[in-house]
């Protein structure tokens, strides 16, 4: 089986390599999975430079999420999951950027045959940090406001669908025209562009209203701005820094107006959350890929081989959305979405 392979730290395209390995033996409690798909996030390439919570052995199997067909399993799993379509559970415990994977049967989630495999392969990461990021802070109910940054990310979209799914509005902030644009198209009910006249053009666009949530995954001032836009005691969770600058709240308003301030890491989930918890909310979000209410922009699908130009691509600005592999077609050669 052909599987991307991480030989060091450094640059995507310098230190991975396609290789020929042999199908591991597998254990009794684990399944051979048929990828059918397979996401490049920013994660993974944190992963890649050496920058990520979470170290590699070289050579390492590379990927975190994606779906497949389980296509053999061990003498104690279950016979029913024979030829299900199920999901990875984004644990680092194996590489999803392959034809063929062994996974532990307790890292994969059975998913629907009806819904669309780019789709379901993206839940593992994104559309399980959005819901938890809705749930666990603050208790928010129809009605209430909320704001976000980078809100054209793939993470962003899934927030602005699921507080929609639950009445909440949004008000999200992007760096860019065309995103905002996006953005609207996509439901977002505010989109305010980030620059000098950020804090005047959120409280314009909220219009007297008042945040009971801000979610950052940038960094730098505007999670700063959004968040003298908070109600009193409101939350801030901070889970990424894309900007690569430092979250910059003033201490005042965390102080004075007792805001809180929170850091979001899903893999602490993953390894904390009861098996049943983790189980239940990845079916709940493949139900709603499923159904249609959940899914985020695709911009380009790659076949394995293409491997270079699917970083490329995924590492560039102003995307339309995710860059995917798609396994088992001869119909994926860079195709655009
Ligand atoms: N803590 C966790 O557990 C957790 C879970 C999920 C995701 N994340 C993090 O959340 C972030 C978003 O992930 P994703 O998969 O949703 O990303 P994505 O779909 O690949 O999108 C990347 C986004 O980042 C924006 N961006 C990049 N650099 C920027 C900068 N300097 N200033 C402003 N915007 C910038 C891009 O804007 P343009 O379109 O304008 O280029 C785009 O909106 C990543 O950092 C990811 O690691 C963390």
């Amino acid at each position: 089986m052909r599987q991307l392979q991480l030989m060091a730290h450094g640059e995507p395209s310098d230190v991975i390599e396609l290789n020929t390995v042999s199908e591991p033996a597998l254990g009794q409690e684990d399944v051979l999975i048929t990828m059918e798909a397979a996401p490049l996030n920013p994660s993974d390439f944190l992963f890649v430079s050496g920058n990520y919570g979470v170290r590699p052995t070289f050579p390492s199997s590379v990927g975190a999420e994606g779906v497949g067909r389980v296509a053999k399993i061990g003498s104690k799993v279950d016979v029913s999951l024979r030829n299900k379509r199920v999901l990875i559970i984004p644990n680092y415990e194996q590489g999803t950027w392959a034809d063929q994977v062994v996974v532990p049967v307790r890292n994969i989630v059975p998913m629907s045959d009806e819904a669309d495999p780019l789709q379901l392969s993206m839940i593992g990461i994104n559309p399980a940090t959005a819901y938890l990021l809705l749930n666990r802070y603050v208790s928010l109910m129809p009605g209430d406001w909320i704001g976000q940054t980078a809100a054209n990310s793939a993470a962003g979209q899934y927030i602005f669908a699921l507080a929609k799914l639950a009445g909440v509005k949004t008000l999200n902030v992007v760096r860019r025209k065309e995103a905002a644009e996006q953005v609207r198209q996509w439901g977002g009910d505010r989109v305010v562009l980030q620059g000098d006249n950020l804090l005047k053009d959120i409280e314009e666009a909220l219009d007297g209203k008042k945040l009971s949530l801000v979610l950052d995954s940038l960094g730098g001032a505007p999670v700063g701005e959004l968040a003298k836009s908070l109600k009193p005691g409101g939350s801030i969770v901070v889970y990424a820094m894309l900007s690569g600058q430092f979250p910059a709240i003033p201490p005042g308003d965390l102080i004075y107006r007792g805001l809180s301030l929170h850091g979001f890491w899903l893999i602490n989930w993953i390894r904390n959350a009861p098996r049943t918890e983790i189980e239940e909310i990845y079916q709940k979000l493949g139900d709603l890929v499923a159904d249609g209410s959940l899914s985020s922009a695709v911009d380009h699908v790659y076949p394995l081989d293409q491997f270079k130009e699917a970083f490329k691509q995924s590492l560039k600005s102003n995307r339309s959305g995710k860059i995917l592999f798609q396994f088992g077609g001869n119909d994926v050669a860079g195709i655009s979405k």
